[in-house]
């Protein structure tokens, strides 16, 4: 039995139109494990499967809108009609198990790696809001790091707002209940949000309002497609990974801002990222982020939305939120890799005892099914 600690977070939702078993969601969660190509194959499907049979909502793991704009080898996409096919026998996969699926996604912008057998697909230049090169991490699998070339300065931000509405359509295709618009961790979303990353000096800079507009039309083109009850978008005003950071004040008034105006629009949710150390790097000697309390700082400015949260949370912390009133739902993204069956383990009382193993989290480059099975598909379920 589950812990009467434990039980707020147990409890049912609704989500626009869906009604949601329980409030332990699975994050987006980068596996990489999309091989040979952008395409979800079997053990995609077998790892989405599993958690589906108790997970109260799951978001994919960030999918490419289009060939142009990546940095992983086996990240999966949505723009054939091939991905269309694969992602709906995943769709369908999670519905029969009674869960539900939010595609993520996700265009990286200018931390996208010229070399990504995608990138060179598409044959168009890495492309940012501004030609600003970002610093810090590391691509893995390709050599070199984030900003490994300066981006060139989209023309017409408008032609990357068609590919999100693209996407949509096909993630609609695809089945999925809904799609979240990554609109986190410095990408493309995040790279038109912050000052440091955004210096343009046309309609589409400057301003809060005019760097706040290409994250809000995207969701007005998501809406567009799946209508507002069914779109969420994912931020972390805590910033850091990827460059991104600009003086708390700052960061409090220009997220304030678009969680207020993309709470107008209607959409379903916000997930916001807390601030972690993890997401945080060093750069030049300094740490780039911004720690601030982001359940104190926004929570309050949603009327239509609900609030989810979202990076390190446990359990109990979670329900505790939950019961006070400061967060609707919470995202688990380590504790859903190593253990498939998370919700039911905490419906039933059972530890949380599966270590995770860190160096299967992203898959190997070009490797066997069995390499891509490891420490993804293979953590055990609870006994019961
Ligand atoms: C990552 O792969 O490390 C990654 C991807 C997407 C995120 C954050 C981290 O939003």
């Amino acid at each position: 039995m589950a812990s009467a600690e434990i039980a707020p977070l147990l409890s049912s939702v609704q989500l626009g139109p869906l009604a949601l078993r329980n409030r332990v969601f699975m994050s987006a969660l980068t596996r990489n494990r999309s091989v040979p190509t952008n395409v979800p194959n079997d053990v995609n499907l077998e790892y989405y499967q599993q958690r589906a049979k108790s997970a109260g909502l799951i978001i994919t793991e960030g999918v490419l809108i289009t060939p142009q704009g990546s940095e992983w080898p086996h990240a999966p996409g949505l723009w054939s009609k091939e991905q269309v096919s694969a992602w709906k026998k995943i769709t369908d996969a999670v519905h029969k198990e009674g869960s539900f699926i939010f595609a993520q996604i996700w265009h990286l912008g200018r931390v996208s790696h010229p070399d990504a057998p995608e990138q060179k697909l598409a044959g168009v230049p890495v492309y940012g809001p501004s030609a600003i090169t970002a610093r810090g991490g590391k691509f893995r699998f390709l050599p070199g790091h984030p900003g490994y070339v300066t981006p060139t300065a989209i023309d017409d931000p408008t032609v990357l707002l068609d590919l999100f509405e693209q996407a949509a359509v096909n993630a609609k295709e695809a089945g999925f209940d809904g799609v979240e618009l990554h609109g986190a961790n410095g990408y493309l979303v995040h790279q038109f949000l912050d000052s440091t990353s955004n210096l343009r000096t046309d309609s589409w800079g400057g301003s809060i309002a005019n760097r706040a507009k290409f994250g809000l039309l995207a969701l007005e083109r998501l809406i567009k497609v799946f209508g507002k009850d069914r779109v969420g978008v994912k931020l972390s005003p805590g910033a850091g990974y990827n460059d991104v950071g600009m003086p708390v004040e700052e960061t409090i008034e220009t997220f304030g801002y678009f969680i207020t105006e993309a709470d107008k629009l209607g959409i379903a949710y916000f997930d916001v990222m807390r601030y972690t150390d993890m997401m945080n790097p060093t750069i030049d000697g300094k740490k780039r982020g911004v720690p601030h309390d982001t359940v104190a700082a926004y929570g309050h400015l949603t009327k239509n939305a609900k609030f989810f949260s979202n990076a390190g949370w446990s359990p109990e912390e979670a329900a505790s939120a939950v019961k006070d009133g400061k967060v609707e739902g919470v995202f688990f993204g380590t504790l859903w890799i190593s253990h498939p069956d998370l919700a039911k383990r905490l419906e039933h009382g059972k530890p949380l005892d599966n270590p995770i193993d860190f160096t299967t989290l992203y898959g190997k480059y070009y490797a066997s099914e069995e390499a891509q099975k490891k420490g993804y598909v293979d953590y055990p379920e609870a006994q019961y």
